[in-house]
């Protein structure tokens, strides 16, 4: 079948637009309506594994790292994450009883199959996490999750990533279960909120016009910060990723908490931060780095719920308002005010979004 763009004036848009449908696909794909998760008929038993190796490239490395925090936090699983290329040559040493999980939308990304193979014979079980069902990386697999996200075309991926973590994160909360780290009414807890995330994620694409105007801002600008701590940090790095791959926006991502570190030397009046920072455990240390910057007359974009604009929006320059989700799904949700930033910067910029110069959808050769 033939791939249009639905009306759209990008291939991105329209990615971007189809995600509560895909993600409702990923979800109903794993989880039954009596809301038991089933990953795969090969029986996956998260008590045979000590630890996870997590390796991928790109977009996919970030969906890997947030999926570091919700393993660690939900399911109390030692997760190391790496990108391929530096994982393959690295060859570190697989101890027995090590899962290595491998992320990929395309399934062809040379290191990331290399990095697998690297894997063969010394993991206790090879997991892949794909979007293209018959490619190498899910062939060479014992087990591939797909995530249904359908054909991507544009070369940013963004409906591939949110259902990768959709995917991850029904992984942890197997693990979580079979690791006896979950009772059964935290587990439905989850699984309400995961029930409910489409319909989010729908709220927040109603927010489309916000995020347009707060992209013509970002758009004269030549370099923007963009700040998360805990399990933001991931979405930090991939909303600076997408800016520049598309706008070519010179963009760096910092865990808040290393702002003191380095990077607040850059801060001055020229310099956009964003702040993605939902009202959750670790809110209040990340106003108080926002402050730092605007104490030097940074100028800050707030991604925050109501409640954390409430209480921190004193003083910023543009405020985005998410709906509220719960704190593990925040992650997922605040995928779209990254990719959005992106995408409107880039029209306004006038680059070629679906197509950026330099890159490649898939990168098949080393
Ligand atoms: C390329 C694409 C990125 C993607 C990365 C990994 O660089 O431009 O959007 O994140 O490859 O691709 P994969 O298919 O392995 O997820």
């Amino acid at each position: 079948t033939r791939i249009d763009k639905a009306g759209h004036k990008h291939f991105m848009a329209k990615e971007i637009a189809e995600q509560p449908a895909v993600i409702g696909t990923a979800i109903g794909k794993y989880l039954s309506p009596q809301g038991d998760i089933e990953l795969s008929d090969q029986d996956i038993d998260f008590n045979d594994f000590d630890r996870i190796i997590m390796v991928a490239c790109g977009t996919a490395s970030y969906a890997c790292l947030t999926a570091k925090y919700w393993f660690e936090q939900i399911a109390r699983l030692p997760v190391e994450v790496d990108v391929a290329s530096e994982f393959r040559y690295r060859e570190p040493p697989i101890p027995p009883r090590t899962l290595a999980v491998f992320v990929s939308q395309s399934g062809e990304t040379a290191d990331t199959l290399a990095a697998l193979r690297y894997c063969e014979g010394k993991a206790a079980r090879i997991l892949s996490v794909v979007n293209v069902p018959e490619s190498s990386i899910a062939r060479e697999s014992d087990i591939a999750l797909l995530i249904h996200a359908g054909v991507e075309v544009g070369v940013a991926s963004t409906k591939a990533f949110t259902c990768q973590l959709v995917v991850l994160y029904m992984m942890v909360l197997k693990a979580a279960r079979a690791r006896g780290t979950l009772d059964a009414e935290a587990l439905a807890d989850h699984i309400f909120g995961l029930r409910g995330l489409p319909a989010t994620i729908s709220h927040a694409l109603e927010k489309n016009d916000t995020m347009h105007a707060a992209a013509l801002k970002l758009s004269h600008a030549r370099d923007v910060l963009f700040l998360g701590r805990g399990q933001m940090y991931p979405l930090a790095l991939e909303g600076a990723l997408k800016l520049k791959e598309i706008s070519y926006i010179h963009a760096e991502a910092y865990a808040s908490g290393e702002l003191k570190h380095g990077p607040i030397a850059l801060i001055d009046e020229n310099v956009p931060v964003v702040v993605m920072a939902p009202r959750d455990a670790l809110f209040d240390k990340t106003v108080s780095n926002m402050q730092e910057v605007m104490a030097r007359k940074g100028k800050v974009i707030l991604i925050s719920d109501a409640k954390g604009q409430a209480e921190a929006n004193d003083g910023v320059w543009f405020s985005i308002e998410m709906p509220p989700v719960p704190d593990a799904l925040a992650p997922i949700l605040y995928a779209i005010p990254a990719q959005l930033l992106a995408y409107h910067t880039a029209v306004a910029k006038g680059t070629d979004v679906d197509q950026p110069r330099n890159l490649a959808k898939s990168v098949t050769v080393e």
